[in-house]
C-alpha cells in the first residue's frame, strides 16, 4: 500500500509518502526550532499559525518528490492526538479536507504509534524482526516503556510522573544557558566531559514500578550549578570565577546527561529481567538520537543478555537522525501496520484529541 502520512502535532510541520510501512518515498519536514531557541520552548498559538502557512507547501513538496499522483495513494494517516490542539487541527482538517476530495480513507494515528513504528522506516533488516519487542519511548512530550506483541498490539509498563526525558535536558540546557532543544545541545557540550565528575541521585530507584521521573534531576542540577556559581563567585576575581565555571560546563553537561540515561538504562533492563521473552529492544524518539544513551544500552544490555542466556537481545534504534523526532514518515508506517492488523477498524472516525492517554496508542 502506499500512505500519505502528515503530522503536525507540535511545531514541525510535516508530509510523507511510504509503501508498504518501510520504504520512504519522500519525507519532508519544516521545523520551526530556530524560532523557539530564545524562548526555551514552543509557543503554542504561534506554532498553530506557523502550520498553517507551512502545510500546504510541505504537502506539494512530498508528492513532487515521491513522484507519484493522488489516484496512487490508497490511504492518508494523520496524527489525530496527543499534541498542541491548534496544531493538530492544521493537520487533521487538511488530511480530512484530502480525503473527501480524493475520495481516500482516512486513519486518525497516535503519535506514540507513530514513534513505535519509527523503527521499520527504511531498514531492510527489521523486515524480520521478531515480537515481543521491549520499546523505550522518549522524546519531549512523553517517556513510555512497552511490551509489544505485535506492530499495533502490547502494554504500557510505565510512564513518566513528571517531566519527559526530552523535557529534561531541555529544561537542563536551560539552565545551562545552552540553546533549545536542549538533547542535541546537552549532548554536544558533553562531548569530551567526564559523565562522572558529579554524582546524580538515580531517580525512583527502590521504586518497584516501572516509572520514570525526571523532575528531581532537574533540581540537583539547579542546586548544582548554585553551589559552583557561589563557589566562583568567592573567588578574587570575577572573571576568573566565570572561566572557572565555563571549564566545569563541560563535565556538568557530561553528568548530567549520564544521569537521564542512567536512569532510562536502569527501567530498560529491569523490564528485561521481568520479561526475558523479549526478543528485540527498540529505542524511539527524539531521545533516541542520543548516541550515549544508544552506547551506554548496548553495553549494559550486553552485559546483562551474556549472563542470562547465550542468545542477544537484538537492539535497534530509528535508520536515521530524521526518524527519530517528529516526522510523517512514522506516521504513514503507523497507518499501514493498522490497516494490516486492524482492516477497517482502522478507518473508524476519529476526533482531533490534544490530550490523548497514552494506553490507547496500542491494542490490548
Ligand atoms: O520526538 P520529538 O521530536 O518530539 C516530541 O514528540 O516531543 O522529541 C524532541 C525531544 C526534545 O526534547 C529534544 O531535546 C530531544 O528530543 N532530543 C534529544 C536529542 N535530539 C533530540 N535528546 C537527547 N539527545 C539528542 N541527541
Ligand atoms: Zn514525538
Amino acid at each position: 500500500m502506499l500512505i500519505l502520512g502528515i503530522e503536525t502535532s507540535c511545531d514541525e510541520t510535516a508530509a510523507a509518502v511510504v509503501r508498504d510501512g518501510t520504504d520512504v518515498l519522500s519525507c519532508v519536514i519544516t521545523s520551526q526550532c530556530s524560532r523557539f531557541q530564545n524562548t526555551g520552548g514552543v509557543i503554542p498559538e504561534d506554532a498553530a499559525r506557523q502550520q498553517v502557512l507551512c502545510m500546504l507547501p510541505v504537502l506539494h513538496e512530498c508528492l513532487q518528490k515521491a513522484t507519484v499522483e493522488m489516484k496512487e495513494i490508497d490511504a492518508i494517516a494523520v496524527t489525530k492526538g496527543p499534541g498542541l490542539l491548534g496544531s493538530l487541527l492544521v493537520g487533521t482538517t487538511t488530511a480530512r479536507t484530502l480525503a473527501t476530495l480524493w475520495k481516500k480513507p482516512l486513519i486518525g494515528v497516535h503519535h506514540t504509534l507513530g514513534h513505535l513504528s519509527s523503527t521499520w522506516l527504511m531498514d531492510d533488516q527489521i523486515r524480520n524482526s521478531e515480537f515481543p519487542i521491549l520499546t523505550l519511548s522518549a522524546s519531549g512530550g512523553h517517556t513510555d516503556l512497552w511490551y509489544r506483541t505485535s506492530h499495533t498490539k502490547g502494554t504500557l509498563l510505565g510512564s513518566t510522573r513528571d517531566d519527559a526525558a526530552g523535557e529534561a535536558f531541555d529544561k537542563g540546557a536551560s539552565l545551562l544557558s545552552l540553546p533549545y532543544p536542549g538533547g542535541p545541545s546537552i549532548a554536544q557540550a558533553a562531548e569530551g566531559g567526564d559523565p562522572h565528575a558529579y554524582e546524580f541521585p538515580l531517580p525512583l530507584r527502590n521504586d518497584p514500578s516501572l516509572d520514570f521521573s525526571f523532575s528531581g534531576l532537574k533540581t540537583s542540577l539547579r542546586y548544582l550549578l548554585r553551589d559552583l556559581d557561589q563557589s566562583h563567585s568567592a573567588r578574587p576575581n570575577g572573571e576568573a570565577g566565570r572561566a572557572h565555571r565555563t571549564s566545569h560546563i563541560v563535565n556538568v553537561a557530561a553528568s548530567y546527561q549520564h544521569a537521564i540515561c542512567s536512569h532510562l538504562i536502569d527501567r530498560i533492563t529491569r523490564a528485561l529481567h521481568r520479561h526475558p521473552e523479549v526478543k528485540e529492544i527498540h529505542l524511539v524518539g527524539g531521545v533516541s538520537a542520543n548516541t550515549y544513551l544508544r552506547a551506554m544500552l548496548e553495553k549494559s544490555i550486553h552485559e546483562q543478555t551474556s549472563k542470562r542466556t547465550n542468545e542477544q537481545t537484538i537492539l535497534r534504534w530509528p535508520s536515521t537522525l530524521v526518524y527519530c523526532t517528529d516526522n510523517a514518515a512514522m506516521i504513514a508506517s503507523a497507518g499501514e501496520f493498522l490497516i494490516q492488523e486492524h482492516g477497517k477498524k482502522a478507518y473508524e472516525v476519529f476526533e482531533t484529541t490534544a490530550s490523548l492517554p497514552l494506553h490507547l496508542a496500542v491494542y490490548q
